[in-house]
Protein backbone atom coordinates (compact mmCIF):
# COMPACT_ATOMS: atom_id res chain seq x y z
CA UNK A 1 0.00 0.00 0.00
CA UNK A 2 1.53 3.73 -0.63
CA UNK A 3 0.53 6.62 1.96
CA UNK A 4 0.45 9.91 1.11
CA UNK A 5 0.81 12.51 3.45
CA UNK A 6 0.53 15.59 1.49
CA UNK A 7 -2.11 16.47 -1.25
CA UNK A 8 0.56 17.17 -3.83
CA UNK A 9 1.81 13.70 -3.35
CA UNK A 10 -1.48 12.13 -3.52
CA UNK A 11 -2.41 14.12 -6.88
CA UNK A 12 0.67 13.48 -8.49
CA UNK A 13 0.18 10.01 -7.82
CA UNK A 14 -3.64 9.73 -8.97
CA UNK A 15 -2.96 11.69 -12.03
CA UNK A 16 -0.14 8.96 -13.18
CA UNK A 17 -3.02 6.75 -12.44
CA UNK A 18 -6.24 8.52 -14.13
CA UNK A 19 -3.66 8.51 -17.37
CA UNK A 20 -3.73 4.69 -17.10
CA UNK A 21 -7.58 4.84 -17.11
CA UNK A 22 -7.68 3.57 -13.55
CA UNK A 23 -11.12 4.05 -11.59
CA UNK A 24 -10.81 5.17 -7.89
CA UNK A 25 -13.24 4.36 -4.97
CA UNK A 26 -12.64 6.47 -1.55
CA UNK A 27 -13.30 5.51 1.62
CA UNK A 28 -12.84 8.65 4.53
CA UNK A 29 -12.59 7.54 8.03
CA UNK A 30 -11.18 8.83 10.82
CA UNK A 31 -8.95 5.52 11.58
CA UNK A 32 -9.28 3.14 14.93
CA UNK A 33 -10.08 0.80 11.79
CA UNK A 34 -12.76 -2.20 12.68
CA UNK A 35 -14.82 -4.06 10.99
CA UNK A 36 -17.43 -1.85 9.77
CA UNK A 37 -14.31 0.41 8.18
CA UNK A 38 -13.12 -3.37 6.47
CA UNK A 39 -16.40 -3.72 4.90
CA UNK A 40 -16.15 -0.33 2.96
CA UNK A 41 -12.69 -1.42 1.69
CA UNK A 42 -13.89 -4.45 0.59
CA UNK A 43 -16.90 -3.26 -1.12
CA UNK A 44 -14.78 -0.74 -2.89
CA UNK A 45 -12.29 -3.27 -3.91
CA UNK A 46 -15.94 -4.56 -6.01
CA UNK A 47 -16.09 -1.14 -7.42
CA UNK A 48 -13.22 0.37 -8.39
CA UNK A 49 -9.54 -0.59 -9.80
CA UNK A 50 -7.94 1.00 -6.83
CA UNK A 51 -9.20 1.58 -3.49
CA UNK A 52 -7.67 5.11 -1.60
CA UNK A 53 -8.72 4.80 2.22
CA UNK A 54 -8.21 8.78 3.94
CA UNK A 55 -7.40 8.61 7.81
CA UNK A 56 -8.01 12.08 9.25
CA UNK A 57 -9.59 12.95 12.72
CA UNK A 58 -11.43 15.94 11.44
CA UNK A 59 -11.15 18.55 14.51
CA UNK A 60 -13.84 20.92 12.42
CA UNK A 61 -16.75 18.29 12.68
CA UNK A 62 -15.91 17.52 16.92
CA UNK A 63 -17.86 19.66 19.06
CA UNK A 64 -16.89 18.60 22.20
CA UNK A 65 -13.20 19.53 22.43
CA UNK A 66 -12.78 16.48 25.02
CA UNK A 67 -14.43 14.24 22.27
CA UNK A 68 -11.68 15.16 20.04
CA UNK A 69 -8.82 14.85 22.59
CA UNK A 70 -9.88 11.14 23.19
CA UNK A 71 -10.41 9.93 19.50
CA UNK A 72 -8.15 7.03 19.29
CA UNK A 73 -5.66 7.19 17.20
CA UNK A 74 -4.02 3.89 16.65
CA UNK A 75 -2.01 4.61 13.49
CA UNK A 76 0.49 1.35 13.39
CA UNK A 77 -2.39 -1.11 13.91
CA UNK A 78 -4.92 0.86 11.31
CA UNK A 79 -2.05 0.37 8.76
CA UNK A 80 -1.66 -3.06 9.27
CA UNK A 81 -5.38 -3.69 8.98
CA UNK A 82 -5.82 -1.87 5.31
CA UNK A 83 -2.92 -3.50 4.04
CA UNK A 84 -4.43 -6.80 5.45
CA UNK A 85 -7.88 -5.35 3.42
CA UNK A 86 -5.92 -5.12 0.24
CA UNK A 87 -6.05 -0.90 0.28
CA UNK A 88 -4.28 0.18 -2.40
CA UNK A 89 -3.74 4.19 -1.20
CA UNK A 90 -3.76 5.37 2.26
CA UNK A 91 -3.90 9.26 2.62
CA UNK A 92 -3.11 10.16 6.16
CA UNK A 93 -2.87 14.08 6.30
CA UNK A 94 -1.64 16.22 9.18
CA UNK A 95 -4.39 18.96 10.26
CA UNK A 96 -2.15 21.69 8.25
CA UNK A 97 -2.61 20.04 4.94
CA UNK A 98 -6.06 19.76 5.20
CA UNK A 99 -6.50 23.29 6.82
CA UNK A 100 -5.12 27.01 6.00
CA UNK A 101 -5.25 29.62 9.02
CA UNK A 102 -9.32 31.10 9.28
CA UNK A 103 -10.74 28.73 7.20
CA UNK A 104 -14.69 29.23 7.10
CA UNK A 105 -17.32 27.10 5.51
CA UNK A 106 -21.10 27.11 5.30
CA UNK A 107 -23.08 24.99 3.09
CA UNK A 108 -26.74 24.78 3.58
CA UNK A 109 -27.91 21.68 3.64
CA UNK A 110 -31.57 22.52 4.76
CA UNK A 111 -33.58 21.35 7.50
CA UNK A 112 -31.39 18.03 7.88
CA UNK A 113 -28.21 19.60 9.75
CA UNK A 114 -30.88 20.66 12.39
CA UNK A 115 -32.51 17.56 12.94
CA UNK A 116 -31.99 14.60 14.84
CA UNK A 117 -27.52 13.91 15.18
CA UNK A 118 -27.60 17.77 14.20
CA UNK A 119 -29.70 19.43 16.95
CA UNK A 120 -27.69 17.58 19.56
CA UNK A 121 -24.36 18.09 17.82
CA UNK A 122 -24.18 21.51 16.55
CA UNK A 123 -21.76 22.58 13.70
CA UNK A 124 -20.88 18.78 12.72
CA UNK A 125 -22.42 18.47 9.77
CA UNK A 126 -20.73 21.41 8.75
CA UNK A 127 -17.61 19.79 9.64
CA UNK A 128 -18.19 16.72 8.27
CA UNK A 129 -19.54 18.00 4.68
CA UNK A 130 -16.12 20.51 4.75
CA UNK A 131 -13.73 18.20 4.48
CA UNK A 132 -15.47 15.35 2.81
CA UNK A 133 -15.70 17.70 0.19
CA UNK A 134 -12.17 18.52 0.62
CA UNK A 135 -11.52 14.83 0.19
CA UNK A 136 -13.36 14.61 -2.96
CA UNK A 137 -11.97 17.83 -4.63
CA UNK A 138 -8.48 16.37 -3.98
CA UNK A 139 -9.39 12.75 -4.90
CA UNK A 140 -11.54 13.29 -7.58
CA UNK A 141 -12.84 9.60 -6.48
CA UNK A 142 -15.51 7.84 -9.20
CA UNK A 143 -17.23 6.14 -5.91
CA UNK A 144 -17.28 6.57 -2.23
CA UNK A 145 -18.27 4.48 0.30
CA UNK A 146 -20.26 5.22 3.33
CA UNK A 147 -21.33 3.22 6.31
CA UNK A 148 -25.53 3.26 6.81
CA UNK A 149 -24.20 3.35 10.94
CA UNK A 150 -24.02 7.20 10.36
CA UNK A 151 -26.96 7.25 8.23
CA UNK A 152 -28.04 11.07 8.51
CA UNK A 153 -24.66 11.32 7.37
CA UNK A 154 -25.08 9.45 4.21
CA UNK A 155 -28.16 11.75 3.59
CA UNK A 156 -26.03 15.05 3.97
CA UNK A 157 -23.46 14.27 2.02
CA UNK A 158 -25.64 12.81 -0.76
CA UNK A 159 -27.20 16.22 -0.57
CA UNK A 160 -24.05 18.05 -1.34
CA UNK A 161 -23.16 16.15 -4.05
CA UNK A 162 -26.34 16.67 -5.17
CA UNK A 163 -26.18 20.69 -4.33
CA UNK A 164 -23.07 21.14 -5.85
CA UNK A 165 -23.29 18.78 -8.74
CA UNK A 166 -20.03 16.76 -7.36
CA UNK A 167 -18.81 13.75 -10.14
CA UNK A 168 -18.97 10.98 -7.48
CA UNK A 169 -21.32 7.99 -6.97
CA UNK A 170 -22.52 7.65 -3.51
CA UNK A 171 -22.52 3.78 -2.14
CA UNK A 172 -23.98 2.94 1.35
CA UNK A 173 -23.04 -0.26 2.98
CA UNK A 174 -24.38 -1.90 5.28
CA UNK A 175 -23.99 -1.74 9.44
CA UNK A 176 -21.47 -4.50 10.80
CA UNK A 177 -22.26 -5.66 14.13
CA UNK A 178 -20.07 -7.53 17.18
CA UNK A 179 -21.91 -10.65 17.57
CA UNK A 180 -24.03 -9.21 20.27
CA UNK A 181 -25.52 -7.14 18.08
CA UNK A 182 -23.65 -4.02 19.20
CA UNK A 183 -22.94 -1.68 15.99
CA UNK A 184 -19.16 -1.53 15.63
CA UNK A 185 -17.71 1.79 16.48
CA UNK A 186 -14.27 3.51 17.19
CA UNK A 187 -15.72 4.59 20.44
CA UNK A 188 -16.52 1.27 21.69
CA UNK A 189 -13.19 1.54 23.26
CA UNK A 190 -14.23 3.69 25.71
CA UNK A 191 -16.94 1.56 26.71
CA UNK A 192 -15.93 -0.50 30.10
CA UNK A 193 -17.48 -4.03 29.90
CA UNK A 194 -20.75 -3.13 31.90
CA UNK A 195 -21.25 -0.38 29.54
CA UNK A 196 -20.79 -2.93 26.94
CA UNK A 197 -23.06 -5.19 27.82
CA UNK A 198 -25.81 -2.18 28.52
CA UNK A 199 -24.68 -1.14 24.83
CA UNK A 200 -25.99 -4.01 23.36
CA UNK A 201 -29.85 -2.92 24.53
CA UNK A 202 -29.65 -0.09 21.60
CA UNK A 203 -29.54 -2.96 18.96
CA UNK A 204 -31.64 -5.45 20.37
CA UNK A 205 -34.75 -2.94 20.90
CA UNK A 206 -34.01 -1.70 17.21
CA UNK A 207 -34.07 -5.46 16.20
CA UNK A 208 -37.26 -5.58 18.26
CA UNK A 209 -39.06 -3.04 16.49
CA UNK A 210 -38.48 -4.23 12.96
CA UNK A 211 -39.98 -7.55 14.46
CA UNK A 212 -42.93 -5.95 15.69
CA UNK A 213 -43.12 -3.65 12.94
CA UNK A 214 -46.40 -4.79 11.33
CA UNK A 215 -48.24 -5.47 14.56
CA UNK A 216 -48.16 -1.66 15.75
CA UNK A 217 -48.32 2.33 14.36
CA UNK A 218 -45.29 3.80 13.98
CA UNK A 219 -46.14 5.95 17.22
CA UNK A 220 -46.55 2.89 19.21
CA UNK A 221 -43.30 1.06 18.29
CA UNK A 222 -41.77 4.85 19.55
CA UNK A 223 -43.63 4.44 22.57
CA UNK A 224 -42.27 0.94 23.30
CA UNK A 225 -38.45 1.27 22.57
CA UNK A 226 -38.28 4.70 24.78
CA UNK A 227 -40.05 2.72 27.34
CA UNK A 228 -37.79 -0.01 27.07
CA UNK A 229 -34.48 2.28 27.25
CA UNK A 230 -35.19 4.32 29.92
CA UNK A 231 -35.55 1.25 31.66
CA UNK A 232 -31.92 0.72 31.77
CA UNK A 233 -30.53 2.88 34.38
CA UNK A 234 -27.52 3.41 32.25
CA UNK A 235 -28.95 4.52 29.32
CA UNK A 236 -28.94 8.17 28.94
CA UNK A 237 -31.34 8.54 25.83
CA UNK A 238 -31.00 11.66 23.13
CA UNK A 239 -33.42 10.40 21.08
CA UNK A 240 -35.18 7.32 19.24
CA UNK A 241 -36.82 8.08 16.42
CA UNK A 242 -38.69 6.40 13.11
CA UNK A 243 -38.70 8.59 10.14
CA UNK A 244 -39.46 8.64 6.48
CA UNK A 245 -35.45 6.88 5.23
CA UNK A 246 -35.33 9.21 2.68
CA UNK A 247 -35.81 12.69 3.99
CA UNK A 248 -35.56 11.84 8.04
CA UNK A 249 -38.81 13.35 8.44
CA UNK A 250 -42.55 12.43 9.91
CA UNK A 251 -43.60 9.77 7.89
CA UNK A 252 -46.50 10.54 5.01
CA UNK A 253 -49.01 9.24 2.99
CA UNK A 254 -45.87 8.73 0.29
CA UNK A 255 -43.63 7.39 2.29
CA UNK A 256 -42.10 4.05 1.08
CA UNK A 257 -39.62 3.57 3.58
CA UNK A 258 -38.99 3.90 7.25
CA UNK A 259 -35.80 4.28 9.68
CA UNK A 260 -35.63 3.80 13.45
CA UNK A 261 -32.59 5.71 14.39
CA UNK A 262 -31.55 6.24 18.12
CA UNK A 263 -28.42 7.92 19.83
CA UNK A 264 -27.69 7.66 23.74
CA UNK A 265 -24.76 7.90 25.69
CA UNK A 266 -24.08 4.67 27.78
CA UNK A 267 -21.24 5.76 30.59
CA UNK A 268 -19.45 8.43 29.28
CA UNK A 269 -19.20 7.22 25.58
CA UNK A 270 -22.39 8.75 23.02
CA UNK A 271 -23.37 5.56 20.86
CA UNK A 272 -25.89 6.11 17.66
CA UNK A 273 -27.68 2.96 15.59
CA UNK A 274 -30.43 2.54 13.30
CA UNK A 275 -32.37 -0.01 11.26
CA UNK A 276 -34.23 0.44 7.95
CA UNK A 277 -37.77 -1.05 8.28
CA UNK A 278 -39.99 -2.03 5.27
P1 LIG B 1 -15.65 7.17 10.89
O1 LIG B 1 -16.51 7.27 12.09
O2 LIG B 1 -14.25 6.69 11.03
O3 LIG B 1 -16.38 6.26 9.87
C1 LIG B 1 -15.87 6.07 8.57
C2 LIG B 1 -16.91 5.32 7.76
O4 LIG B 1 -17.11 4.03 8.33
C3 LIG B 1 -18.28 6.04 7.77
O5 LIG B 1 -18.83 6.00 6.49
C4 LIG B 1 -19.07 5.19 8.76
O6 LIG B 1 -20.46 5.24 8.55
C5 LIG B 1 -18.50 3.82 8.49
N1 LIG B 1 -18.76 2.91 9.61
C6 LIG B 1 -18.49 3.14 10.91
N2 LIG B 1 -18.92 2.09 11.67
C7 LIG B 1 -19.48 1.21 10.81
C8 LIG B 1 -20.11 -0.06 10.97
N3 LIG B 1 -20.27 -0.63 12.17
N4 LIG B 1 -20.57 -0.69 9.87
C9 LIG B 1 -20.43 -0.11 8.64
N5 LIG B 1 -19.84 1.08 8.42
C10 LIG B 1 -19.37 1.73 9.50
O7 LIG B 1 -17.75 8.87 9.59
C11 LIG B 1 -16.64 9.35 9.74
O8 LIG B 1 -15.55 8.61 10.18
C12 LIG B 1 -16.32 10.80 9.44
O9 LIG B 1 -17.45 11.58 9.71
C13 LIG B 1 -15.84 11.02 7.99
C14 LIG B 1 -16.90 10.65 6.95
C15 LIG B 1 -14.55 10.25 7.72
C16 LIG B 1 -15.53 12.54 7.79
O10 LIG B 1 -14.56 12.98 8.68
Amino acid sequence: MKIFTTRISLQDYLSQRHSAGKTFGLVPTMGALHNGHVSLLATAKTYTDEVICSIFVNPTQFNDPKDLEKYPRPIESDIKKLNEAGCDVLFNPTVDEMYGPDEHWHLDIGPLENILEGKYRPGHYQGVTQVVYKFFDIIKPDFAFFGQKDYQQVMVISRMVALLNLPVKMVMCPIIREPGGLAMSSRNVHLSAQDHENAQDLSEILTLVKQQFSQHSTGELKQIAIDALKANPSIQLDYFEIVDADTLFEPNPDTQKLVALVAAKVGSTRLIDNIILD
